[in-house]
């Protein structure tokens, strides 16, 4: 089934392998797309779904030293030549929308962008930085409710600009300790307004995000990422997690959302999310399910053949395997990737490993 195409009448793939999201930090002039950029998502592109890496849809959402943007033309243009390499190879692409919220360091924004965050409460441990190396994380500045509907503005803006630079759709990053993210989870959101307190308001942020961007380019355009459980960036499973995940997948399902993506870092060290809660989240949802975390192609092919999933995402095994749909295919070793060249600038452990086929 993983090399066989994929089309529920909305999504329409070659095959049911997805490349997931991953941070690379080469857009290196003015958090733009550049060439360099093109040809490794090119190189991917044997994949059914690309999923971009973290791309902000803000200068405030920027904490990471070198991702791309879309808020601007000069990065829709730059995102122009990515689509187009993937399309060459015959992928659909999505851009991962990640506002990194209070996941971030002053010296990696932009002059006149500022951090922000659910609650003015800064996130554990430090973060990189070209100018001043570790750096702690900056005190976010507290979203006022005032200020929620312009943020909400910046995530349908850039998926205007999405469909604009030929993206097949958006990931909202409502995972891994990020923006979305730190509205969902009780351990970081603990506002008392209208945006935290209960479940309910927890979820409200990331639904008006899905809202908004479905309004604005369509429900066959938006996926999300959640990952209930995870622990990066501070979170954590916290009391009724289960329940206000389920009741987000209904929400989202009546939405219309495209896919649901669901992160499981198990294999990198998170708790176990577990299968029951995996198999609730699936049913309370309508669209396709992705899922992520820890794959090879038997595992993969078990989750599609025992109805887990629809889709599954890969992510490390691509980074060093460019080929890896081909690879999987014809039973060939698999190269490891190496991580010390996973954020650094240029092409060195990026766009030169090797194809096997
Ligand atoms: C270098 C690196 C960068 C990543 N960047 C992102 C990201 O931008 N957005 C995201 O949702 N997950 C990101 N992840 C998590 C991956 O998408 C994926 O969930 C994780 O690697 C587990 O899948 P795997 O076992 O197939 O590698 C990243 C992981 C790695 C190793």
């Amino acid at each position: 089934m993983l090399f066989e195409p994929f089309d529920n009448g909305r999504l329409h793939l070659q095959n049911r392998v997805v490349m997931a999201p991953l941070t690379r930090c080469r857009a290196v002039e003015a958090n733009t797309p550049n060439a360099l950029m093109a040809e490794y998502y090119g190189q991917r592109a044997g994949a059914g779904l690309l999923i971009t890496e973290g791309t902000s849809p803000s200068p405030d959402g920027l904490g990471y030293a070198r991702i791309p943007g879309l808020f601007n033309a000069a990065q829709r243009d730059g995102w122009r030549q990515v689509t187009t390499a993937a399309h060459a190879g015959g992928a659909k692409i999505f851009i991962q929308l990640m506002h990194c919220g209070r996941v971030s360091a002053a010296a990696n924004l932009p002059a006149g962008a500022r951090v922000v965050g659910p609650v003015a409460e800064v996130c554990p441990g430090e973060m990189y930085t070209d100018t001043a190396g570790m750096q702690p994380h900056a005190v976010p500045h507290a979203l006022t409710e005032d200020e929620i509907p312009a943020l909400v503005a910046e995530y349908v803006k850039a998926a205007q600009l999405a469909i604009e630079a030929g993206f097949d759709g958006i990931e909202l990053h409502a995972a891994n300790g990020y923006l979305l993210e730190q509205f969902l989870n009780a351990n970081v959101n603990t506002r008392t307004d209208g945006y935290g307190g209960s479940a309910a308001a927890r979820n409200r942020l990331v639904l008006e995000v899905a809202r908004a961007c479905v309004a604005a380019i369509g429900a066959d355009r938006v996926g999300i990422r959640v990952s209930p459980y995870g622990v990066f960036n501070s979170t954590g499973a916290f009391e009724g997690v289960e329940e206000q995940y389920i009741a987000l997948a209904r929400e989202l399902a009546e939405i219309g959302l495209v896919y649901l993506h669901l992160v499981d870092h198990s294999a990198m060290g998170a708790p176990e999310v577990p299968a029951s809660f995996k198999a609730a989240l699936r049913s309370a949802f309508s669209g396709a399910f992705i899922a992520s975390g820890g794959f090879a192609a038997a595992s993969a092919e078990a989750a599609l053949q025992e109805g887990r999933a629809d889709l599954v995402a890969f992510g490390r095994p691509f980074i060093s395997n460019p080929d890896l749909v081909a690879r999987m295919k014809g039973d060939l070793p698999l190269a490891e990737p190496d991580a010390n060249t996973f954020y650094t600038p240029g092409a060195a452990g990026y766009t030169d490993y090797p194809v096997a086929t």
